[in-house]
């Protein structure tokens, strides 16, 4: 398996090799936002969308001067020179170091721009993508912006973990209102009735670019959608329920809180998703 290959400031090389300041704001603050990026067969899945939530990001903590065309062109270049086919993209932009301080702008910084190409074996996400997985129900115990992939993961890291500690691949979380948001590195939606659920953007959840496809794949199949708020006990009444993520692709889930999701298998609309999702790359790698 080749190393996992690095970007920093348009210096390849080996991730191991990457040396950043301690008083790098992301290190102190978590002043930083983030991409995670799938790339098939050398080409990057949904590249355009990832780099607009990207500028999103940026614009909305305010780090200024990031040339993202150029970042694009070093990451095509990383991919490249390491001649990597299935793998993921890293991609982190702090604010930069300066003298450890909470405010800004009176300092003079410079973004630190860093990426990093991996190997990416699917086999595992592939085996629970075919079979669903488990979750828990955890609560959402993050901050009120979470519309930005900010790398302050803090509260998503501790819902993961009790999820892996129960021997479940996720965690959906739930608000003190009893609402569910999403999950801690996933989107989520229902299915009950033959119509998708998922909770609507305005409420604090990260636009899932993978969410954004699969309802593009929902209009095309003529499957209807509700975007609206889902109670945590809506989730026991569902008939399915499939997580979307970068990685997780379109990943049926069976188990909630040790409880069966409908029969208990992956449901015939997860299936239909996960078929349509799958030409998309297909038709995706003849086309480049
Ligand atoms: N996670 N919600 C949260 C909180 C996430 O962190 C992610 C992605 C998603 C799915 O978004 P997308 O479809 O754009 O990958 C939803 C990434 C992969 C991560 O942190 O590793």
């Amino acid at each position: 398996m080749p190393a996992p290959l690095a970007n920093i400031h348009g210096q390849m090389m080996p991730l191991e090799d990457v040396k950043v300041s301690v008083l790098d704001r992301s290190f102190l603050f978590g002043d930083a936002v983030y991409e995670v990026m799938r790339v098939f067969g050398g080409k990057p899945w949904l590249e355009q969308e990832h780099f607009d939530r990207l500028r999103g990001s940026l614009a909305a903590i305010r780090i200024e001067g990031v040339d993202l065309d150029r970042l694009r062109r070093r990451m095509h270049e990383t991919i490249a020179a390491g001649k990597f086919g299935e793998c993921t993209v890293y991609m982190h932009v702090s604010r930069g170091a300066a003298p450890r301080k909470h405010a800004f702008l009176k300092q003079s910084l410079t973004p630190l721009e860093l990426l990093w190409v991996q190997e990416y074996d699917d086999g595992p996400t592939a085996l629970a993508r075919q079979h669903g997985s488990s979750v828990i129900t955890y609560p959402d115990l993050r901050w009120h912006r979470c519309d930005i992939k900010s790398t302050n993961l803090l509260a998503n890291v501790l819902a993961n973990e009790a999820a892996a500690e129960a021997d479940c691949s996720e965690a959906l979380l739930y608000l003190p209102d009893g609402t569910m948001s999403e999950a801690s590195h996933s989107s989520f939606f229902t299915i009950v009735g033959g119509v998708l659920h998922t909770t609507p953007l305005k409420a604090n959840i990260l636009p899932g670019i993978t969410r954004n496809f699969v309802i593009r794949l929902a209009q095309k199949a003529d499957i209807p959608l509700r975007e609206q708020a889902i109670a945590k006990e809506d989730l026991f009444r569902a008939d399915e329920i499939i997580l979307t993520g970068t990685t997780s692709e379109v990943l049926p889930v069976v188990r909630v809180d040790g409880q069966k999701v409908g029969s208990g298998e992956p449901g015939p609309v997860a299936r239909r998703l996960q078929e349509m999702h799958d030409q998309a790359v297909r038709e995706f790698l003849s086309r480049h």
